[in-house]
């Protein structure tokens, strides 16, 4: 097999690590990873990774000088809510520039151009520019992540209530390991033509579900109060979570209402070869946070 260069944006990110991770079990020869703090990524770069300096804030040329040599090449998205079509456009045309062979992109589930959701916006129109950007592409739509339920669910369980204005919208959670074991496994492929991939769970759970799941292995019942967006925002910025994120939560919630995270499809087993893993068994292997309420945002 002919050598390539894979490269993976972000470098110092869980997702980006995961990713990184799979791509030296599998034995990969030439890994390259971006990231704005280098010596974040000093232990990889002493396992053979190559790494080099990049913040998608810098100049378009910039950005193409760090990504040369690269034949298929993953943008992990941002956290830069609002500011990610600027950020991630400049990327897709900087790819192009430097002649990426393939570009893949950690998109979310159901993207669209609403203004219910700055999130689901932001992945739309990164999408586009990949459409139209020249290059062969491969879309990886993650739904939710497993581990924000470990953002509320402690809190809730102490409180035996959540406030939610979820009603009954079903998520098919996914653990970010699953996510950056199809992810490696999409990048170090050897397709060419367009793709999208919906990167789910096994099952799509509603937050009465979650509820259930957590008294099961809890023994703690929690009341599902349905409340109000506004209250719903209120109850988020209580609970502590870091600016911008609750506005951010609450716009992803009021899509998912829309049915739109509710997609389950083989994409994990597809890509990996492996059963993703559920909901339940995660929080089975969390039980120590969801009982201590030890949970972070870097969980
Ligand atoms: N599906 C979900 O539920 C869900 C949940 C959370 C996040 N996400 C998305 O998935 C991404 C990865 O998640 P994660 O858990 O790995 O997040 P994380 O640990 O917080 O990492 C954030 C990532 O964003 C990169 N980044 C931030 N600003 C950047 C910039 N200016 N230029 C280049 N890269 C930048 C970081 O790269 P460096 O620090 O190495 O430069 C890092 O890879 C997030 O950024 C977000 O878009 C999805």
């Amino acid at each position: 097999m002919t050598a390539r260069t894979l490269l993976v944006t972000g470098g110092s990110g869980r997702l980006a690590r995961g990713i990184i991770e799979h791509l030296l079990d599998r034995g990969e020869d030439r890994i390259v990873t971006t990231t704005r703090s280098p010596e974040q990524a000093a232990d990889l770069a002493a396992r053979g990774v190559e790494v080099r300096a990049l913040d998608f804030d810098e100049d378009e040329t910039t950005i193409a000088r760090a990504l040369e040599g690269a034949d298929r090449m993953l943008l992990v998205s941002t956290h830069a809510v609002g500011r990610r079509p600027e950020q991630h456009g400049k990327v897709v045309r900087a790819a192009a520039a430097a002649g990426v062979g393939h570009l893949l992109y950690t998109s979310a589930t159901s993207p669209a151009p609403t203004p219910l959701s700055p999130i689901v916006s932001d992945h739309f129109w990164t999408e586009l520019a990949i459409f139209g950007g020249g290059m062969p592409w491969t879309i990886l739509r993650h739904n939710m992540y497993a581990e924000h339920l470990l953002l509320f669910l402690p809190a809730a369980l102490e409180a035996c209530e959540l406030r939610t204005s979820l009603g009954d919208a079903a998520r098919a959670y996914v653990t970010r390991a699953d996510c950056a074991a199809a992810d490696a496994a999409a990048l170090a492929s050897r397709w060419t033509d367009h793709r999208i991939y919906d990167i789910g769970g096994p099952e799509a759970l509603s937050i009465d579900d979650v509820l259930s799941i957590a008294e099961e292995l809890t023994g703690r019942a929690v009341a599902h109060v349905r409340t109000t967006d506004e209250k719903a925002l209120a109850a988020y910025i209580a609970s502590g979570l870091p600016a911008g994120f609750p506005e951010s939560a609450l716009g992803f919630d009021v899509w998912a209402r829309g049915g739109h995270h509710a997609i389950v499809t083989s994409a994990v087993r597809d890509l990996t070869g492996q059963e993703p893993e559920a909901a339940r068994s995660y929080l089975t292997r969390k039980l120590d946070v969801l009982r201590t309420g030890r949970a972070t945002v870097a969980e």
